[in-house]
Formats: C-alpha cells, sequence, structure tokens
C-alpha cells in the first residue's frame, strides 16, 4: 500500500500562490466564531410598518446591510433564477465565452473572471457575468445567455417582481432621512435608475480557509438586493470584525452601498462585505446593483446639508466615481 505522505496531502491540497490570502485576511484567521451578533433579518409583511421602517433604518445605519423575508417575491420565481444561472455557469467554457466582456468594452456587461484590481496582484475565487436587466432602453440581450433557452424569460419575470421590492426599500431609506418618500429615487435618476445584474460563480476550492471568492469591498452602486444559493459565504464587517451572514432560505440580502452613503450624507453606511468559499460546494449569487446612470451628478442631498451638517462627500458623476474605485484612485 502506498503510503500518503504529508506532502503528497499538501500537494493534493494545493491552491495557486496568488491565491492565497495575506494573514490579516485568511477567512480562517478572521471570522468571528459563533453567533455573538448577527446582521438582522426583518420580515417586510409585518403588520407594524412602522417597526419595519425603523428596522430597516436602523440595520441601514448600524450594519449597512440586512436581510429581507416575506418580501412578496414567489418561491417559485427565485428558484427559477437560481436555476436558469446555474445551467448557464455549467455550459462549456466555449459557450460561455460567447458573452465574454469584449475586451475593448468601457462596461462591464459581460463574462469575465476578475473585476478589480488587486493590491499585490492577488486574485479571488470567482467568476461571473454581468448584464443590465432594467429599464428597457439600456439593456444589451448580447450579454443574455441564450442557453438555457428559458433564461431570458426566468430573468425578465425576476425583474418584474424586484422592482415592487426596490421601490418599497428606497421609500422607507427616504423616509428615514426625514425625506418625501419619493426623493432618494429622484436623486438616484427616477425612472433611469439602472439595475444590473451580476451572477457570481464561486467553484469549490480546496482550501477554503486560505482563499476569498470576493475580497472585502463596498458596493459602490446605491443600494444592492442580493439572492445567494444555500452555500454559506457572504461575511459582513462590523466594528472591525467578520461576521458570516446566516443563510435564511427565499431571503434577499439588502447592501447599502457607496452612492447611498454620499446621498445620506453618511447616515447610512455602506458595508464592507466579503465572500468565503466552500471546499466541496459551489456557491452562487445573484445581486442587482441599482445604480445612477453614468453621467449623473450624485452627492449629499440637498436637504441634509447646512451650516451645522456640512457635506461630507464630494458631489461626482457617478462614471468618475465608479471609474476611480475601479482603478483604486482616491475619490
Ligand atoms: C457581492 O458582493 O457582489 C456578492 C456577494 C455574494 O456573493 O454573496
Ligand atoms: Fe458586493
Amino acid at each position: 500500500m502506498a503510503i500518503e505522505t504529508v506532502q503528497s496531502i499538501v500537494l493534493k491540497e494545493k491552491i495557486p500562490e496568488e491565491f492565497i490570502r495575506s494573514q490579516h485576511e485568511q477567512p480562517g484567521i478572521t471570522t468571528v466564531q459563533g453567533t455573538v451578533l448577527e446582521v438582522p433579518v426583518i420580515d417586510l409583511n409585518d403588520h407594524d410598518q412602522e417597526k419595519v421602517l425603523n428596522l430597516i433604518v436602523d440595520a441601514s445605519q448600524k450594519w449597512g446591510m440586512f436581510q429581507i423575508v416575506n418580501h412578496g417575491i414567489p418561491f417559485q420565481v427565485l428558484s427559477k433564477l437560481k436555476e436558469v444561472g446555474k445551467e448557464f455557469f455549467e455550459l462549456p467554457q466555449e459557450e460561455k465565452e460567447v458573452y465574454a466582456k469584449p475586451p475593448e468594452s468601457k462596461g462591464i456587461e459581460g463574462y469575465g473572471t476578475k473585476l478589480q484590481k488587486e493590491l499585490q496582484g492577488k486574485k479571488t475565487w470567482n467568476d461571473h457575468l454581468f448584464h443590465k436587466i432594467s429599464p428597457p432602453s439600456v439593456i444589451n440581450y448580447r450579454f443574455w445567455p441564450k442557453n438555457p433557452p428559458s433564461y431570458r424569460e426566468a430573468t425578465e419575470e425576476y425583474t418584474k417582481w424586484l422592482h415592487g421590492v426596490a421601490e418599497k426599500l428606497l421609500k422607507s431609506l427616504s423616509l428615514g432621512l426625514g425625506l418625501e418618500e419619493d426623493e432618494v429615487k429622484k436623486a438616484l435618476g427616477g425612472e433611469n435608475l439602472i439595475y444590473l445584474l451580476k451572477i457570481n460563480h464561486y467553484p469549490p476550492c480546496p482550501r477554503p480557509e486560505l482563499a476569498l471568492g470576493l475580497a472585502d469591498h463596498t458596493d459602490m452602486c446605491a443600494i444592492t438586493i442580493l439572492l445567494p444559493n444555500e452555500v454559506q459565504g457572504l461575511q459582513a464587517s462590523r466594528d472591525g470584525h467578520w461576521y458570516d451572514v446566516k443563510y435564511v432560505t427565499n431571503a434577499l440580502v439588502v447592501h447599502i452601498g457607496d452612492q447611498m452613503e454620499i446621498l445620506s450624507n453618511g447616515k447610512y453606511r455602506a458595508v464592507l462585505h466579503r465572500v468565503t468559499v466552500n471546499k466541496e460546494k459551489t456557491r452562487l449569487s445573484w445581486p442587482v446593483f441599482l445604480e445612477p446612470a453614468v453621467d449623473l451628478e450624485v452627492g449629499p442631498h440637498p436637504k441634509l446639508v447646512d451650516q451645522e451638517n456640512p457635506a461630507k462627500y464630494k458631489t461626482k458623476k457617478y462614471g468618475d466615481y465608479a471609474y476611480c474605485k475601479l482603478n483604486k484612485i482616491p475619490q
């Protein structure tokens, strides 16, 4: 019988050097164990709607993240979306590459494997597909998979339902700032607010304690509404500690992004988050980023700024903000 040496185990379990995070990032070392604190789970259909509003506002200030249940999107709509996305990532590489982000493209739509330039050239254990889903005027179907054939129908159905949830969240966030319910949405472009879908695909990783599916970041959009599959992976940072965001069946995860932090002049905080990977299972997630058009200027809402409360953030075009963020140029 061949002897299994430590070396052979190490070799078998080896992952390329560029995927090994530095010690201060390794999830095996830096995750808070046990549930001392948890990202809030909010029942959107609670009969006490004032309580719901307060919970959303409170979570947006303290965590910049919360989960919502009883959001009204039927279970079948969620499972269909998950099914077609999973089928797409299971296609042979050549078929997926038909949707690759064109090298000359300035946008981010398409299939790819790395978005942000990372410090020290580290890589994350992830590939993805980006395409816009709303409003209809910004959709480019060239980036929507034709296979599986029901991809388009499933995605359109999800988009339809998601609008209702997004409207409700934007209204709550607006009221929480002491504004009229439609003012936050207006400041983000009103009906021109863009819904950008990303599908994240995180294959199994032999050394999950050393690697990350996504390194720590805040989302640059206004808010993100995310549907994960059942594999644990999302983590939120609070007070310098990393917490698992527990998977809750059929829940959607909401992130406050940079534009909402800016618009609220810092009342709401964009959540720093990251994604861990699993040794045996493939994780998938479907974030939808609600973002302004590139030429729209976003800054602290004028009604929130006066002599006592000076603007804490610059006002700039979203496109310029995004360019600086993706290229790690200080804002
Ligand atoms: C993301 O941060 O874009 C995705 C988070 C996740 O996969 O849960
Ligand atoms: Fe994110």
